[in-house]
């Protein structure tokens, strides 16, 4: 994620740009960084840490200028440190920019700048722009934005200002959000609303390819490729604050999930070939050779990330035909788990900190395990000692109940499946293509069901008052399922347990009786009758069966109650698209019981106890 903001006016930039980042510290958090200009040169204090961190350095030896951009950081390339925070200077110290994104062939134009001569200070793909920026201006420094714009290529919002043109502020919009906040005699730059709305509530909301030149007393908005002036509707901002921080959401759970298409699209950003034929991983280090000799593989994690992993046994043995096994963390050290020469351990964690999963990742180290973690904070202590680290893009999570960090999570797990199958060449290369092109409708298809959301709202309404339910499922379908018992119980407090389908008649189908509620998964073609016999079974007991399916199943709309349909993909990535409606049947369900939604009782974000 990440958050940008600018200010160009009469008062001091200083203050308002640092007053603005603390309202878009929720996009990141683990650096901070301001750029002022004060009309003859460009001065920059930056640090590593919250804004706290930054107000120290600012009281030791402030910044002058009316004229300044900042950012706070939420680390995708580099650790987060103060040489990596934003903003970024070129070698002149003319130029300096803020950048939210992703450059995905920033290692390629890195090369040539080093060929030229240019000396990094960074480990950022960002700092690619700030010296492509200073080689190609001419005088001129919109067309140079405009050449640079051309060269990157990713997800870039961008705010940019330089000494030669002390008048100007530029700021970019390509796949990442952008306002502008539009005063008298002064104009922001602004990732969010929050950022800008003590100063004004006029905004014009950029778009995908949208340039805007502000100065003190003009916005002028155009098109980055064609130059064409563009006109935007300005829009009046009613919300309140706690409104804005939410982005207009009523909580952060309810954004988070809505936010899933984007951190998808994120997670798989510059970890697919241009041609949509390969998976890459520019940023792993392990040999091909190491990859090759991967013999078993353990997962550990806690939780969601837990039931992550259980997807991610399901994928990598489906594509890569290697054998998996998936801990819980807690336990995993206690049983004494048998590593061979050629074992590779995941460990999966949002936070990066949880204490069970690092002491499971401790202990696989102990055996000489290689170990990669998937988490979704750079330079957290689970990235920090693993020897490889697959990011989740998912930008920080601020709700109790983890949402678009598992889905995202599931994507790592898909792209690290596949990734191996070709390494190993389990799969055909016209095989990986196909599935790179299901991997990348999902995000789309997510779109699609959250546009349907208000439908499990009602569903929600009916399930207020039970005090037990079900979800039933059979192979993946069950690992969802986990996940969906999981997040009803920590936010509805109702209590659910979720059954392999086929094994309910092994005891558990004594607790259905007329009423009881549950919710049926058949997304697997091929499990799909067996799952028709397995709701008939609890509905010949009084169950009210919810099913989730998709289109083509049409015999099941017949067995079951109700109904909600989610569209159809590979079998391997249903579980993306299944875990859509169980989370919103979640948080509907703690809204109507009127529960703190975010904030769950008992329970912490990051937990950093055993
Ligand atoms: C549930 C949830 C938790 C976490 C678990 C692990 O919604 O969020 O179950 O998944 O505490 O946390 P991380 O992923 O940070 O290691």
């Amino acid at each position: 994620m990440c958050g940008i903001m600018g200010y160009i006016g009469y008062r001091q930039a200083q203050p308002i740009l640092i007053n603005g980042l603390r309202k878009l510290e929720y996009r990141g958090y683990d650096s901070a960084g301001i750029a002022v200009c004060d009309g003859k040169s460009i001065a920059v204090r930056k640090a590593k840490g919250r804004i706290d961190a930054l107000v120290e350095k600012t009281e030791k030896s402030g910044l002058s200028g009316s004229i300044g951009i900042g950012h706070t950081r939420w680390a995708t390339h580099g650790r987060p440190s103060d040489e990596n925070s934003h903003p970024h200077v070129d070698q002149t110290q003319k130029f300096s920019i803020v950048h939210n994104g992703i450059i995905e062939n920033y290692l390629e134009i890195k090369q040539e700048l080093i060929e030229q001569g240019v000396a990094f200070s960074s480990e950022t793909d960002t700092e690619v722009i700030v010296h492509l920026l200073s080689r190609e201006y001419d005088g001129d420094l919109l067309a140079a934005v405009r050449k640079v714009a051309g060269k990157i290529r990713g997800a870039f919002a961008l705010g940019v200002m330089s000494e030669y043109e002390p008048d100007k502020l530029i700021a970019v919009r390509m796949a990442s959000p952008l306002i502008i906040g539009v005063g008298e005699n002064e104009n922001f730059i602004g990732s969010d609303i929050p950022a800008i709305l003590e100063h004004t509530r006029d905004v014009y909301v950029l778009e995908d390819g949208d340039l805007a030149v502000l100065t003190r007393d003009s916005v002028q908005v155009m098109s980055l490729a064609t130059d064409e002036p563009i006109e935007r509707d300005l829009v009046r901002i009613d919300w309140n604050k706690e409104q804005a921080e939410k982005d207009g959401y009523a909580h952060y759970m309810e954004k988070e999930i809505y936010e899933q298409p984007r951190a998808l699209r994120n997670t798989m950003t510059g970890r697919i070939d241009e041609a949509g034929q390969k998976v890459v991983f520019p940023d792993l280090q392990l040999p091909a050779e190491t990859i090759r000799s991967i013999e078993k593989i353990y997962i550990v994690a806690c939780g969601t990330a837990y039931h992550a992993g259980l997807i991610g046994k399901h994928v990598i043995e489906s594509l890569a035909r290697i054998p998996v096994e998936v801990d819980v963390a807690s336990e995993f050290r206690y049983r004494r788990p048998l590593f061979g020469p050629n074992t590779l351990t995941i460990a999966v964690s949002q936070s990066g900190e949880t204490a069970d999963t690092l002491a499971a990742m401790r202990e696989a180290k102990r055996n000489g395990s290689v170990v990669l973690a998937i988490t979704n904070v750079v330079g957290s202590s689970i990235a920090r000692e693993a020897d490889e680290v697959i990011t989740t893009n998912a930008g920080p999570e601020i709700a109790v109940a983890s949402t678009k960090a598992y889905t995202s999570q599931l994507i790592a797990f898909y792209l690290w499946g596949m990734y191996l199958a070709q390494e190993k060449a389990a799969l055909a290369p016209a095989e990986i293509a196909s599935l790179i092109q299901s991997l990348q409708q999902l995000p789309g298809q997510v779109e699609d069901i959250l546009a349907h959301a208000q439908q499990l709202r009602q569903f929600a309404e009916a399930i207020k008052d039970e005090r037990h339910l079900f979800f039933i499922g059979r192979g993946i379908d069950h690992a969802v399922s986990m996940e969906g018992s999981l997040k009803l119980k920590e936010i509805s407090y109702i209590h659910s347990e979720a059954y392999a389908a086929g094994e309910l008649k092994h005891g558990t189908l004594a607790l259905i009786e007329e009423g009881t509620r549950v919710v049926a998964l058949s997304t697997q073609d091929a499990l799909h009758e067996k799952m028709i016999s397995n709701i008939t079974e609890v509905k010949a007991r009084g169950a009210n069966v919810l099913g989730i399916t998709h289109e083509d199943h049409v015999d099941l709309h017949r067995s079951v109650d109700d109904v909600c349909l989610i569209p159809k993909t590979d079998a391997l990535f249903t579980p993306v698209l299944a875990v859509i409606p169980l989370q919103l049947i979640a948080y509907y369900t703690s809204v109507v019981l009127g529960n703190d939604v975010d904030r769950p009782r008992n329970l912490a974000k990051s937990v950093t106890v055993e």
